[in-house]
């Protein structure tokens, strides 16, 4: 099979496409022929060393896929081969065959179309890490006001649309006419061009001075202290990511002062430590699939050998919500 391949740490032009031997299956892992694979930030990090924790050398990254059972370990009982599921894993999804533990694995329906197959296997990081993060983090309340900062990108995205499933008004800042956009198109009630309107003053207009009830930032450097700056009284400030690059020294003064909290977000934890809780939030994001409540948005889909390509995309600040590879396509 093929797979891209870190074998240094780096920029995603170091990753190579490489045949490799099939992968076999421990007892308690599921074998996938992988046919869509998210694009999510952390595979650019992890492919740079600089994620939490570092993979042995050769392997490959991406941690979010679908695709169709291939293989099954002598200890699963509840899958079978051929069928269709979503998988998460720390690694190995750019590849046309990966391995995934049989307890991050979620059946899909049979007969599932590409298309839906495609949206399964890349919206659960992301919804998933929003979903915990306005809900069980923050737990926002129906009526209050959300912001929400890089709210054109993949987890940024998914909070403006699960911010209004559960009743919030939100506020989407983003860079581009494209990102304020699709922030628009998935239920946002206002928009910021933070890289050239004042935050601050824009929130305290917005909100008649009163400031929001729950920041939501994934991105960090400069604009999380204008950001938390623009909290109101009892106000959450979720921690979630530093897409930017520089993390934040806040002065904590500011927390007293609004009686206000900052609330850290770790998704991949949450589903390690808290099983049950996550198990709850996974079948809420599939029922709102199913029934259209939530509508994830691909806005680009590679074939495997330009997954380097999609990284440099999510780098260079350019995605709009979602990439997608397909392993089975090669070039
Ligand atoms: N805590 C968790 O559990 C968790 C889970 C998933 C992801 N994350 C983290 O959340 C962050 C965002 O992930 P994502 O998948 O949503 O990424 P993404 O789609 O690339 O979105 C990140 C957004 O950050 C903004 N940004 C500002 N400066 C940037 C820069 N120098 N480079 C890239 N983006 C920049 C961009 O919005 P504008 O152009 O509009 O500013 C971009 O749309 C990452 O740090 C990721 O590691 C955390």
């Amino acid at each position: 099979m093929r797979a891209i391949i870190c074998n240094n740490w780096g920029s995603p032009a170091t990753l190579e496409l490489r045949e490799v031997p099939s992968p076999q299956p421990g007892p308690k892992q599921v074998l996938l022929r992988v046919r869509a694979a998210a694009v999510n930030f952390p595979d650019a990090l992890i492919v740079a060393g600089k994620y939490q924790f570092r993979p042995e050398f050769p392997f490959s990254p991406g941690g979010e896929m679908s695709g169709d059972i291939i293989a099954i370990g002598s200890e699963v009982n509840h899958l079978a081969v051929g069928q269709s599921v979503v998988g998460l894993a720390s690694h190995g999804a750019y590849a046309q065959e990966s391995l995934v533990d049989a307890s991050h694995v979620v059946p899909l329906p049979a007969g599932i179309s590409d298309a839906e197959l495609e949206r399964a296997g890349s919206f659960l990081l992301t919804y998933g890490t929003s979903l915990h993060a306005l809900k069980d983090r923050a737990e926002a309340r129906a009526g209050e006001t959300l912001l929400v900062l890089g709210a054109g990108g993949g987890v940024g995205l998914a909070a403006v649309e699960i911010g209004k499933r559960i009743g919030l008004r939100v506020i989407a800042a983003a860079s581009s006419a494209e990102k304020r956009d699709a922030a628009i198109a998935h239920g946002a009630d206002e928009v910021i061009d933070y890289t050239r309107e004042d935050l601050r003053e824009r929130i305290k207009t917005l909100t008649a001075g009163k400031g929001v009830d729950i920041v939501y930032d994934p991105v960090g450097g400069d604009f999380a202290e204008p950001a938390l700056r623009s909290l109101g009284w009892r106000g959450r400030y979720l921690v979630v990511g530093f897409a930017a690059g520089d993390i934040p020294k806040i002065p904590i003064n500011l927390l007293l002062l609004k009686g206000s909290a900052l609330v850290g977000v770790f998704w991949g934890e949450f589903v390690r430590r808290e099983p049950k809780l996550n198990a709850g939030n996974i079948a809420q994001l599939f029922a709102w699939l199913g029934e259209g409540k939530i509508n994830p948005l691909i806005s680009k889909r590679y074939p495997l050998s330009q997954a380097p390509a999609a990284l440099d995309a999510l780098l260079a600040r350019e995605v709009v919500g979602k990439l997608v590879i397909l392993p089975q396509q090669i070039d």
